[in-house]
């Protein structure tokens, strides 16, 4: 049987997303012992302390499904942003996020705009419902051009995605940048504005830039607004997959409706609704990010690597004279996994996820040495 016959249209020549490699198969495929992993823009001090002591104590209970509602989460959620539980929803992370609301909005005949050198995800989530992706050109220094993203919206754009900051260039759009651009959008055929989706996956890291907002202050005078953040980054609760998203009580409505009933487990829920309140360890995180990124400037500066001043947890640098694919090959022979960027249409560059000080010293001794080695630089 040609099983293609009856796979829908728009999942035909659907490619994969392809994750950050895990530590495990690196040992699996090259059995090294020691491996670091700088590929994901997980935490390096590990989950926070708060959500563990809370796995603990529900670990007995996972024989009963979740709280369908999340209510705990969301009131805990409510309580940390001052915002009613009704504004509140909460999914298996922010691919789930993006996923419902493509899900909820997403027809074959809209169109949906989001940047280059964005979130892989959002192209992938319009594609899934086979609707149309425009991709607009960045800014010089890879930062989204939010007037020509406006500019692109038309009578068919049903959406617009922006990651603030973004991944993988770790840019970011200034809070009065945000306010003009929920101005200028123009309405669509609808009579409406599109719905804008701020991603802010690494909203704590950011927030310590002087000129940066997240999006939360914008809700209440914009309903088209949506704003996702996740546990996966600074709470240090990937493997736990869990995220949180603030919008209109109307929009919530009806993401509640078509989510999966149990979409956040029972462990992930009790996690999540102790971390947003763990400040050691949004603090901590913060410092060692802080401090790190500069030692990698450092290093790259001495090097003489072109890189991307970053208000995220990981750096983009360039990695001539590899091509990113071979460069990240060549540093996964020397336990180092990081991200190469064809995905983003940026094959001459590199993502590295802000480590430890020894895991950044590592991998600034591999790259050294591996650029001695290949082309004797
Ligand atoms: C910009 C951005 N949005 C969303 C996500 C999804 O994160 P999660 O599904 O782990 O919450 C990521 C993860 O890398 C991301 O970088």
């Amino acid at each position: 049987m040609e099983i293609k016959k009856l796979i829908r249209k728009s999942c035909l020549g659907f490619e994969p997303y392809v994750a950050g490699k895990p530590i495990e198969t690196l040992k699996r495929e090259l059995g090294l012992k020691n491996i670091i992993k700088l590929a994901s823009n997980e935490n390096p001090l590990g989950a926070s302390k708060k959500a563990l002591s809370a796995l603990k104590k529900n670990i007995d209970k996972i024989f009963f499904y979740p709280d369908a509602n999340a209510y705990e989460l969301k009131q805990a959620l409510s309580k940390r942003y001052s915002l009613p539980a009704g504004n509140i929803f909460a999914a298996a992370g922010g691919d789930e996020i993006i996923e419902l609301i493509a899900k909820l909005f997403f027809n074959a005949q809209d169109e949906i705009v989001f940047s280059k050198h964005s979130f892989i995800r959002y192209g992938m989530a319009a594609k899934l419902m086979g609707s149309k992706s425009i991709a607009v050109d960045m800014k010089e220094v890879f930062t989204h051009d939010l007037k020509a993203m406006a500019k692109a919206c038309g009578a068919k754009t049903k959406a617009v995605f922006i990651t603030n900051p973004n991944n993988p260039t770790g840019t970011y759009n200034t809070k009065s940048e945000i306010a003009e651009f929920l101005k200028a959008l123009p309405k669509n055929k609808y009579g409406l504005k599109p719905i804008v989706i701020l991603d802010e996956a690494y909203y704590e890291y950011a927030a310590l830039e002087k000129d940066y907002a997240g999006a939360l202050e914008f809700l209440k005078a914009n309903p088209n607004l949506i704003v996702f953040r996740t546990f996966s980054k600074i709470f240090g609760l990937a493997g736990l997959r869990v995220g949180y998203g603030f919008a209109s009580k109307e929009i919530v409505d009806y993401i509640e409706r078509i989510r999966p009933p149990f979409n956040v487990n029972l462990l992930a829920q009790a996690g999540a609704a102790a971390a947003i309140f763990d400040k050691e360890q949004v603090e901590k995180s913060r410092k060692l990010v802080k401090r790190e990124k500069e030692f990698l400037y450092k290093e790259f500066k001495k090097l003489g690597i072109d890189f991307v001043k970053s208000a995220a947890n990981f750096v983009l640098f360039n990695s001539a004279p590899f091509k990113g694919k071979d460069f990240f090959k060549v540093m996964l022979k020397e336990g180092v996994i990081t991200r190469a960027m064809d995905e983003y249409d940026l094959p001459d560059w590199v993502r590295v996820t802000i480590g430890s000080r020894k895991e950044n010293e590592i991998f600034i001794g591999k790259l050294i040495k591996i650029r001695k080695q290949f082309v004797g630089k």
